[in-house]
């Protein structure tokens, strides 16, 4: 957070395309103030294709989808903002394909007063440290701040001191992957103007600002990736992911009843559950029979069998969430708060296995502090979507292209002076 030079001009607009494994949306927003508040004008949504696991795995396919959704989203805005083509898009990057690195910098500051430019120059050196061909850095996120030994210092800009140093939460996406997703997306006539990560984008979108402070984990349970981020002082700390969705809960489903994706699909929206109740041994619901045609008798199958087939798998979803958070190191700090957004956060009874399984205060959440998003597209499924464009709006300070760009070499004698004092 490099204070408010970084926020866009009002009039601004910004476009967010979220490509998952189950739905690609386009949001387009215009900046509404001086402050980077932003309202949304556009919106389009289109089943995906071509994306398997958040990461793209038929270019054509999945560039069909993609143009499909921003078109929507052009012609919506077009009728507030006339004649408005889409250049550039945030996109979103799949936490399989991102990974998540906290580093310690040291920067000298020999008794002067510390600026924006320290800062930066800190966040540059973490930087270097993290760059490699295999992977491009998606975030560079300044989380504490020690100045002079003192720990616990949030802001340190205006502060006099010897020697500051800052702990950076770095995230770099996977190149390959990220190739092929620019491809689709260039294909289609746009630019990535930044990426972010899903569950970031869904945490800056569905959190509160004191979950976001004392510690929450935002957990986006999608079609084909449950990602998740936590927060802490206002900032990303970690994030990470598993393989796993909504998509896995409805293929158990056709399989365990031998029925077809679609009626899967259909009776795990209607009567799924992610947890047993007494009642479900008394509901019967009808089963289509695979490969038969609509006159023949369904099976006639227990609620309680669907719920038995969809239970175990948000289990081990959430364990696989629960084992990941406790190897990072940072369960801790990470408080005794989740909130579950993505579209399969609808599963009745999924606040309570949540609960059970993490043992942690569960709420379900959707965008909270997106203006003028339209009912139908402000569910948990398009958490994600809105906050790419608070990404977008708010935390360009945070994209390591910005950070490369406004940070002020030192002279040669400077760099050498400095060079000198922290190596010897
Ligand atoms: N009412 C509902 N109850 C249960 N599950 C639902 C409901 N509505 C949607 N889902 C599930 O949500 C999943 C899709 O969620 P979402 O749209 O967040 O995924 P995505 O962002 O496209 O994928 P990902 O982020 O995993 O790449 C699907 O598996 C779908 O079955
Ligand atoms: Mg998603």
């Amino acid at each position: 957070m490099t204070g408010s030079s970084n926020i866009k001009p009002k009039g601004s607009l910004l476009a967010a395309l979220d490509v998952g494994s189950s739905k690609i949306a386009c949001f387009i927003g215009r900046i509404i103030d001086d402050e980077g508040a932003f309202e949304v004008i556009g919106v389009g949504h289109r089943p995906s294709q071509g994306v398997k696991n958040g990461a793209v795995i038929d270019l054509d396919e999945a560039e069909a989808a993609i143009r499909h959704a921003v078109h929507s989203a052009e012609n919506m805005a077009a009728q507030v903002m006339k004649g408005y083509p889409l250049r550039e898009v945030i996109a979103n990057v799949s936490g399989l394909q991102a990974s998540s690195h906290g580093h310690s910098v040291d920067v000298q500051i020999n008794g002067h007063e510390i600026t924006d430019n320290d800062v930066r120059r800190a966040l540059a050196r973490a930087q270097e440290r993290e760059s490699s061909q295999d992977f491009e850095l998606l975030h560079t996120i300044p989380t504490f701040f020690r100045i002079d030994g003192q720990d616990g210092i949030t802001e340190p800009r205006g502060m006099f001191a010897e020697n500051m140093q800052v702990d950076v939460h770095l995230v770099a996406g996977d190149a390959p992957s990220l190739r092929n997703m620019a491809a689709c997306v260039e294909r289609s006539h746009l630019d990535i103007s930044a990426l972010c990560v899903s569950s970031y984008a869904s945490g800056l979108a569905a959190l509160v600002e004191d979950e976001m402070d004392l510690g929450c984990t935002v957990i986006d349970i999608g079609g084909g990736v449950t990602s998740f981020a936590v927060f802490h002082s206002g900032r990303m700390i970690y994030c990470d992911a598993v393989s796993l969705g909504g998509i896995n809960v409805t293929k158990d489903i056709a399989q365990g009843l031998t029925t077809s994706i679609v009626d899967a699909e259909r009776l795990k929206i209607l009567y799924g559950s992610a947890m047993a109740t007494q009642t479900d041994d008394s509901e019967l619901i009808d089963v289509p029979r695979l490969g038969e045609d609509e006159r023949s008798k369904p099976n006639h199958v227990p609620r309680a069998f669907l719920i038995g087939i969809i239970q175990p798998r948000m289990e081990e979803i959430l364990e696989l969430v629960r084992g990941k958070m406790n190897d990072s190191g940072v369960g801790k700090i990470a408080g005794r708060r989740v909130v579950f957004t993505g579209g399969a956060s609808q599963l009745p009874g999924i606040r309570e296995l949540g609960q059970h399984v993490l043992d942690k205060q569960v709420r379900l959440g959707k965008p909270i502090r997106t203006l003028g998003l339209p009912d139908a597209v402000s569910g948990p499924a398009f958490t994600t979507a809105a906050g790419l464009l608070s990404y977008a709006a708010e935390h360009s300070d945070e994209m390591p292209a910005e950070i490369m760009a406004q940070v002020r070499p030192e002279s040669v004698i400077e760099r050498a002076k400095l060079w000198l004092r922290e190596n010897w």
